[in-house]
């Protein structure tokens, strides 16, 4: 089922989201839910509270496609390719983050607006799967970055809160003033939505 993202300024983007304690059918279902609303939106990421649903879950599916969908093989890293994805990554809690790396971040909660935001280049991260297993991963690229940006989500945190308070302010403007432009075809210059 596709779910409705939220966007930004609606104030669920901005609340703590509650640890999951029970891993059910539910939980499960809402993991399929934000799945494959993702890729309804052709984002990379999507955490559970842009659904309106204010618990510590994210997917991410980074794997580079081409226009048509179509999976492109050799732009990942070493680390990101030894990654499983699909990946649904609850409870997550970063165990070491190492080094910096910058990218042009979007966010399907801000659509069509672009910044360049810092981040750790590799992490180390806990999480549990959708059984309540726990897992250790290690990664850097853009799946490191994109999980950054989910975990964030789960603090009420948006990358237009990253960048300096000129550039943040101009966009939070001109959503206010205008709102956000209808959503066109994504071309490939465009950025990723996370
Ligand atoms: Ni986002």
């Amino acid at each position: 089922m596709i779910l409705k993202v939220l966007t930004y300024p609606d104030p669920r983007l901005r609340e703590i989201s509650q640890p999951v304690t029970r891993f059910d059918a539910d939980l499960k279902k809402l993991s399929e839910d934000m799945l494959e609303t993702m890729y309804e939106e052709s984002g990379i990421g999507l955490a559970a509270p842009q659904v309106g649903e204010l618990v510590r879950m994210l997917v991410v599916d980074t794997r580079p496609r081409d226009l048509e969908g179509r999976y492109e093989k050799n732009v990942m890293t070493e680390l990101e390719e030894k990654v499983q994805q699909p990946l649904v990554v609850i409870n997550p809690v970063i165990l070491k983050g190492e080094g910096k790396t910058t990218y042009d971040e979007g966010c399907l909660s801000v659509p069509s607006f672009y910044e360049t935001v810092e981040r750790h280049k590799t992490i180390e991260l806990q999480y549990q799967d959708v059984t309540g297993k726990t897992h250790v991963l290690k990664t850097d690229g853009l799946l490191s970055i994109c999980l950054q940006h989910e975990m964030d989500h789960l603090e009420g945190t948006l990358f237009i809160d990253h960048i300096s308070f000129v550039k943040s302010n101009k966009i939070k403007n001109q959503i206010k003033k205008t709102g956000y432009p209808e959503k066109k075809k994504k071309s490939r210059k465009d950025g990723q939505e996370l």
